[in-house]
């Protein structure tokens, strides 16, 4: 059955405060992963999964997504002129990977804000996905594809991409209660955001991928600030577990972090052990270090 979800909002309006000097001018959405801006590997796999229009909340200072998602022209024609056919179709396909909308946020208000800018773009009662960028996953089948499949299952319900992590590190995240519906899908009975792991209900936490039902904008318009000043996407989504249901997957595929430095490292040195290209002599150096 082919879903009807078909569009994805990408909040990428936040500061990147801990990729300063370099987020001074550049978003951190465009660092690169391998060859490509992590929001790129994002889009890649909205787009993979049968996502068609991608909408970006983003801030007025970081123009170079728009230029990085349209055709350049000037680039293909010297590319031609130098002969550097290969590098031709890499610049074009971005364009191609849906449609793409901008919504400006103009102040980082929080995650929830973020999202609920975005509600215009969203036809009443239709259900969307949310992607955080900062979560780049390698897997065999896209992350939202897995979801796609399990919100068939849930008449209309909300789904979260899930991660188990040791207890050690749940104070990071949001962390699930739940009820286990069958294999890695599981009912969500609460939510609580970054705790003390003796307070932990699980070690499984939230990741950046996201099927939200159409009521989360009803709830973010009346949400009020929370941890940090901000409008949270999580107090909304806990009122989500009521009615029409919020549910989990425990995905198949590796994140990395890139919304920090380790992380972020760590995604390059896999992506490139992935590169047939590079993968030897990466594994090589890598012996050495
Ligand atoms: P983060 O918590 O990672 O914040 O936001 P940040 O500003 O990107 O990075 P740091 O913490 O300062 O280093 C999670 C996601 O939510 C978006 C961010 O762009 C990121 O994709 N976001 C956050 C917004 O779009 N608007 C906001 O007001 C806050």
């Amino acid at each position: 059955m082919q879903s009807k979800i078909k569009k994805a909002i990408f909040p990428i309006a936040g500061l990147g405060s801990r990729f300063l000097p370099a987020t001074k001018t550049l978003a951190k959405e465009m660092l690169i992963v391998l060859d490509r801006p992590i929001l790129e590997w994002a889009v890649i796999e909205a787009s993979m999964s049968g996502i068609e229009e991608m909408i970006f909340v983003t801030s007025s200072k970081k123009n170079s997504i728009i230029e990085h998602f349209n055709r350049s022209l000037e680039l293909e024609n010297l590319l031609k002129k130098k002969k550097k056919n290969n590098q031709i179709s890499s610049v074009q396909s971005q364009s191609e990977l849906g449609k793409f909308t901008y919504v400006i946020q103009d102040e980082p208000k929080g995650l929830g804000h973020a999202v609920w800018c975005a509600k215009r773009f969203i036809e009443k009662n239709e259900n969307f996905v949310v992607m955080l960028p900062d979560d780049i996953i390698l897997s065999k089948k896209p992350v939202i594809a897995q979801m796609l499949k399990i919100h068939e299952k849930t008449s209309g319900g909300s789904v979260l991409a899930l991660e188990k992590v040791s207890k050690k590190e749940v104070f990071k995240y949001g962390v699930i209660d739940f009820t286990k519906k069958k294999d890695n899908f599981y009912q969500i009975k609460n939510l609580v955001e970054k705790p003390h792991p003796s307070k932990a209900p699980s070690n499984l936490t939230v990741v950046g991928r996201y099927i939200l039902n159409y009521k989360v904008f009803d709830l973010l318009e009346k949400q009020k600030k929370g941890h940090g000043n901000e409008i949270q996407l999580t107090d909304s989504l806990i009122s989500l577990i009521e009615k029409p249901g919020l549910y989990g997957l425990e995905f198949d595929g590796n994140r990395y972090d890139c919304g920090n430095k380790l992380g972020f490292i760590e995604a390059n040195v896999n992506f490139g052990l992935k590169d047939k290209n590079i993968s030897k002599n990466l594994r090589n150096l890598l012996r050495k270090i």
